[in-house]
C-alpha cells in the first residue's frame, strides 16, 4: 500500500465522489418558466404558495409559510410562538451556530443542553436539568438527519408548559415512529441552503399545524401584514422575509427526487456503516430503534484514536482529506463559541461557570466525532469502498504521520 497522501503517496480516491447538487432539465425548464413568466416574485407567482403546501404535505404538516434561510425560519418560528428579550430557549450544545443566533437575534437567551453520547442528539434530562422560570421554548435538532426523541422531549416540554421548535434544517424526509419530523412539535424549521439534502441555494420554511402559529409567521414573513388584508395594513412589526418564485420553482423539482434520494442514502449509509464496522477504531453513531427514516444529511461516526497509534482527530481528519475523501472534524459546542460566549456575558451578565460545560459534546468535538457529508452516500458502492479503504490506509501509516507531527 502507497504512502500516505499527505506525505506525499498517491490519494486512494483520485475521482470525485457525485457531485450536489443533483438537478436536472425538470429545473431548468422551470426556472425559465418563472424567467419568462415575469413574475419572480411570490406576491405574483404561484409557486412559492404550492411549495408550502406540498412540502408541508411531504412533511406531514397542516401548514407551511417559506422564507429567506434556515436561520430566519427558526427566528419566525421564535417570533411566531411569542420568544421575548429576557426569555430562555434551550437548544443542544451540539449544533450549528443558527440553533443559537436565532434565539440571540429575538432578545432571547440560548442555554445549553448536553447531547446523548450514542446519537449525538440533545439529552432530554440534561435539557430539564437546564429549566427555569424563564424558559419559554426547547430547540431539539434532528442533527445530521437522525431525528430526536419527540416523545421525551414532548413530556417535558408539555409538563413544563414549553414551546418545542423542531430544527430540521438537516432532516427532511425523516420520520420519528410513524412521523416525519418538523410539525411533531408546535414549529419546525428546515433550511434549503447549498448542502442540504433539497436545496435552491438558499431558502428555508417554517411549518406547524396550529392555524394561528401559522398565521403569525405568514404574517412576521409579509412585513407584518395579514393573510386578508390590504398592501399597507402592517398589523404587527414584520420584515420582508420572503422566498422568491425562482427558489420554489427548483425546491418543487427537488421534492419530486426526494423519496428516491432518501431511499438511496439509507441503502448507502447502511452499506458504509457494515463497512466501518469491521475496522477497528472507527464505529457508526448509534440509531434510535424508534427511528423509522433517517434523513442522512451528515453521515456521524466515532474515532478511537488510541487505535490509530494515538493520531488525534484532527491529524486523521487532514490524513483522509489528503485521500480524496471529503470528511469533517464537526461543530466547536456552542458553550465554547467565543462570540457567543461575548454575547451572553454583555447580554444577560452571564460568564464563567455561569455556562455549564456539556462534557459529552465538548469530548465528542475534541476528540471522538467526525462525519461525513451527505453525498458520499448518492455513490456507487465503490465510492463507499474507497472511505473505508482510505481509513484502513491511514490507520496502517497512521505511526509515519504521528511521528512528523
Ligand atoms: C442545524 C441547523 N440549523 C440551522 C441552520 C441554518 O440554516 P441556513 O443556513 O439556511 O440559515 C442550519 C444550516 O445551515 C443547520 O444545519
Amino acid at each position: 500500500m502507497s504512502r500516505l497522501a499527505l506525505l506525499g503517496g498517491s490519494p486512494v480516491k483520485e475521482k470525485p465522489f457525485p457531485r450536489w447538487p443533483v438537478f436536472g432539465p425538470e429545473e431548468e425548464r422551470a426556472l425559465l418558466e418563472v424567467l419568462r413568466s415575469g413574475k419572480w416574485g411570490a406576491v405574483d407567482g404561484h409557486r412559492v404558495k404550492e411549495f408550502e403546501k406540498r412540502f408541508a404535505a411531504f412533511q406531514e404538516a397542516e401548514y407551511g409559510v417559506c422564507v429567506v434561510n434556515g436561520t430566519v425560519a427558526l427566528e419566525v418560528a421564535l417570533r411566531a410562538a411569542g420568544v421575548e428579550p429576557g426569555d430562555e430557549v434551550i437548544v443542544p450544545a451540539y449544533t450549528f451556530i443558527a440553533t443559537a443566533t436565532s434565539c440571540l437575534a429575538v432578545g432571547a437567551r440560548p442555554v445549553f443542553a448536553d447531547v446523548d453520547p450514542e446519537t449525538m442528539q440533545i439529552d432530554p434530562n440534561d435539557a430539564l436539568s437546564k429549566v427555569t422560570e424563564k424558559t419559554r421554548a426547547i430547540i431539539p435538532v434532528h442533527l445530521g438527519g437522525h431525528p430526536v426523541d419527540m416523545d421525551a422531549i414532548g413530556r417535558l416540554a408539555q409538563k413544563q408548559g414549553l414551546f418545542v421548535i423542531e430544527d430540521a434544517a438537516q432532516a427532511h424526509g425523516a420520520v420519528w415512529r410513524e412521523r416525519r419530523v418538523g410539525a411533531i412539535g408546535h414549529l419546525g424549521a428546515f433550511s434549503f441552503q447549498s448542502s442540504k439534502n433539497m436545496t435552491a441555494g438558499e431558502g428555508g420554511i417554517v411549518l406547524t399545524n396550529d392555524e394561528q402559529l401559522a398565521d403569525a409567521a405568514w404574517s412576521i414573513h409579509n412585513v407584518g401584514r395579514v393573510r386578508q388584508g390590504q398592501w399597507y395594513q402592517h398589523e404587527r412589526i414584520g420584515w420582508n422575509l420572503r422566498m422568491t418564485e425562482f427558489q420554489a420553482a427548483v425546491l418543487l423539482c427537488q421534492l419530486e427526487r426526494m423519496e428516491e434520494l432518501i431511499r438511496l442514502r439509507e441503502a448507502n449509509a447502511a452499506a458504509l456503516s457494515r463497512l466501518l464496522e469491521q475496522l477497528p477504531g472507527v464505529r457508526p453513531l448509534g440509531r434510535d430503534p424508534r427511528v423509522k427514516t433517517h434523513a442522512w444529511h451528515l453521515y456521524l461516526f466515532r474515532y478511537d484514536r488510541e487505535a490509530f497509534a494515538g493520531l488525534s482527530k484532527q491529524d486523521f481528519v487532514r490524513a483522509l482529506q489528503a485521500e480524496g475523501i471529503p470528511v469533517s472534524p464537526g461543530y466547536v459546542p456552542l458553550n465554547r463559541n467565543r462570540a457567543i460566549r461575548q454575547e451572553l456575558a454583555q447580554r444577560f451578565g452571564v460568564e464563567g461557570d455561569g455556562i455549564p460545560p456539556c462534557p459529552v459534546a465538548e469530548r465528542a468535538s475534541d476528540e471522538e466525532v467526525l462525519w461525513f457529508p451527505q453525498r458520499i452516500l448518492l455513490g456507487s458502492p465503490r465510492d463507499l469502498a474507497a472511505v473505508a479503504e482510505a481509513i484502513d490506509k491511514v490507520q496502517r501509516h497512521a505511526s509515519d504521520l504521528v511521528r512528523v507531527s
